[in-house]
């Protein structure tokens, strides 16, 4: 039954024909997307890249061909030569951009038949994620999948050719390389010709592109793959890739016009949207302040206050505890929503800040003149006066406190006001808030290590009023380094870096390196820093997640053509999987995995 193509060339995509070329004969070919019988006469929705078209066999017209028409199942692939025509107006569907014609078929072949499908190629397919993944090819087939792999193709697109206009030079930085420290773990991948010894798989170009500078590339960028083995999130993939750009001669100011540039370009050719730029900036200090995060949502107010000092001597120690011990007392106000939230809601939000860290979560709803709340009976009159100062409270409001270390605080009322912002519908989704933050800390106290750590990476620069503080309050260091954010979600993040020797050398030092951990790690780094090194600076964009938020999708897995399941693995080609024995032995490798950890 099947046939081949034969001299049968394609003319145009099924998706872009319209009513201007009524009259016209074609030859389509793509998917059967539906197979309708009208009282003898067949109507086939054919589907390609570009979408869907209508064609129409009639008896009348041409026996012969529509009783092979009749035989068609969905997503048999076939060629149809015919003629476009206009449809009667009462058929005209209007949710169909080519919804005005219909192809009157006079010829057909089957190139290819379907097995039944695993689920149907339509927008909403409520199926498990497991199984559009095994079958990656047909979800793939989806119209939203695909808009979302175009709209990726045309954020790289947009990206190359504004930093090319700009006078950027594209180069590859190898996949085999040694180990770049950004925060995860690496990704080994043994070496047969050197046995016992390792490559990394990059966790990003950084050194790489660092050397570029002192090689004199001056302008560098590359969209390019980087390789994180961490827990996976929405928003976090092991493999995913970076729009990554360094400059020589460059300040923050310089770097940050580049970034919105590129933004520019992405959402004008992505979405088509214009964006204002420059976009707003932040101190870290201010964005933690206010909203408790990083990366605030600025799409919203909801904003924290800051409480501490009204509670330092409290008689409610849950509240004076907390700051007794460093910590500090922070609220969240929600102007006139109490009676929008239950008293099982608000239980319900004390476990969630619980199930983040927190103690509890105390809390005040404000009825008319009376303040209903499992706490204020502890409250001096003082106290009482001195939160109404600060919150302005009224009839209507509600205000939840947490207490406990910065850390905790900012964390557990961050998360809620997110979720509440969300839940009382106060965020504008067609909105795109962009902002850089900056100013963050160089140094960050891990209390595990019981060291500092770079809070950025160990190449950022301080600011040059800061050095002096090094040796004596390092917390108290501020870096060069910036990240941008766009509606809550960190795109990008990168710094000034440090060009001079010494200074790299002190800043190994101060996170705990000796010199020779630093020059067995970084030595190759330290040694071009010695020949010339210019002052530079870049940044690297998160692709997936911008265009996560062009698509409006609820995972960056949605603009990847092959993702990873949150368990790392791939159901379309099930790696990982296991080895042959003989590869393991030419490697040297022997394998000492428990069967329960398999
Ligand atoms: P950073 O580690 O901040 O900086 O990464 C830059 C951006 O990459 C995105 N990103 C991720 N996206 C998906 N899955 C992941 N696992 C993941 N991890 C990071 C984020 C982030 O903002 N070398 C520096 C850049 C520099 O200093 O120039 C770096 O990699 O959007
Ligand atoms: P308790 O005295 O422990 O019953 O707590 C009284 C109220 O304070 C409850 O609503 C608790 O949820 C809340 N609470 C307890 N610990 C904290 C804390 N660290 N921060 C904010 N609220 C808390």
């Amino acid at each position: 039954m099947l046939e081949h193509m034969g001299d049968w060339k394609r003319t145009d995509y099924c998706g872009v024909l319209r009513a201007g070329d009524i009259g016209r004969s074609v030859v389509l070919m793509g998917w059967v997307q539906s197979n309708r019988d009208h009282g003898g006469v067949i109507f086939i929705d054919l589907r390609d890249r570009e979408g869907i078209i209508q064609i129409v066999f009639n008896p009348q017209t041409n026996r012969e061909i529509h009783e092979k028409a009749s035989a068609l199942r969905d997503e048999w692939v076939i060629a149809v030569t015919g003629r476009i025509t206009s449809r009667s107006p009462e058929t005209v569907n209007p949710n169909l951009p080519t919804g005005e014609i219909e192809v009157v078929a006079d010829g057909l072949r089957i190139l290819n038949t379907s097995k039944p499908l695993p689920f149907l190629i339509e927008n909403d397919v409520r199926v498990d994620e497991l199984l559009r993944l095994k079958h990656r090819y047909l979800d793939l087939r989806r119209p939203n999948m695909r808009d979302n792999i175009v709209t990726r193709h045309k954020a790289v697109s947009a990206t190359r050719n504004y930093l090319n206009r700009k006078g950027f030079i594209e180069v590859e930085t190898p996949y085999l390389t040694r180990s770049t420290p950004e925060g995860a773990r690496d990704f080994l991948v043994p070496s047969r010709l050197n046995p016992g010894k390792f490559y990394a798989l990059p966790q990003s170009p950084q050194l790489l592109k660092q050397t570029l500078m002192i090689s004199g590339l001056d302008r560098y960028y590359q969209v390019v793959r980087c390789f994180r083995d961490e827990d996976l999130r929405a928003d976090r993939q092991p493999e995913f890739t970076q729009i990554d750009l360094e400059m020589s001669y460059a300040d923050e100011n310089d770097i940050m016009s580049v970034v919105e540039g590129i933004l520019k370009a992405i959402f004008e050719e992505a979405k088509g949207v214009d964006i204002p730029v420059p976009f707003k900036r932040m101190k870290h200090e201010e964005a933690m302040l206010r909203y408790g995060s990083d990366k605030p949502d600025t799409r919203f107010g909801l904003e924290l206050d800051e409480m501490t000092e009204t509670f330092r001597d409290s008689g409610f120690q849950v509240f004076s505890g907390a700051v007794k011990k460093g910590g500090i007392v922070k609220a969240l106000k929600l102007p006139g929503k109490a009676g929008e939230l239950s008293r099982k809601e608000i239980d319900d939000l004390g476990e969630t800040a619980k199930s983040l860290g927190a103690k509890g979560l105390a809390w005040i709803r404000v009825s008319g003149d009376e303040w209903q709340s499992p706490i204020v009976k502890f409250m001096s009159d003082k106290e009482k006066d001195d939160l109404q100062k600060k919150l302005g409270l009224a009839d209507g409001d509600i205000v939840f406190f947490a207490a406990d270390t910065a850390y905790i605080v900012n964390m557990v009322l961050s998360h809620l006001r997110l979720e509440l912002g969300e839940r009382l519908g106060m965020i504008d989704q067609g909105r795109f808030d962009f902002l850089w933050v900056e100013d963050f800390p160089l140094l960050d106290y891990d209390h595990t290590e019981k060291r500092y750590v770079a809070m950025h990476h160990p190449f950022t620069s301080p600011k040059e009023e800061d050095l002096h503080l090094l040796d004596t309050e390092k917390g108290k260091v501020r870096s060069r380094a910036y990240d941008v954010v766009l509606n809550g979600v960190e795109i990008g993040g990168g710094s000034i870096r440090i060009f001079q020797k010494d200074i790299q050398e002190k800043l190994f030092h101060t996170i705990g390196l000796t010199a020779e951990q630093a020059r067995e790690k970084f030595g190759f780094l330290l040694e071009a820093l010695e020949f010339g090194a210019p002052p530079h600076g870049g940044i690297a964009l998160g692709l997936d997640r911008i265009v996560m938020l062009i698509a409006g999708a609820s995972s960056i897995r949605d603009v990847i053509a092959f993702p990873k399941t949150q368990k790392g693995l791939c159901p379309l080609t099930e790696a990982p999987s296991e080895v042959e024995q003989s590869q393991l032995l030419e490697l040297g490798l022997k394998l000492d995995v428990k069967e329960k950890d398999k």
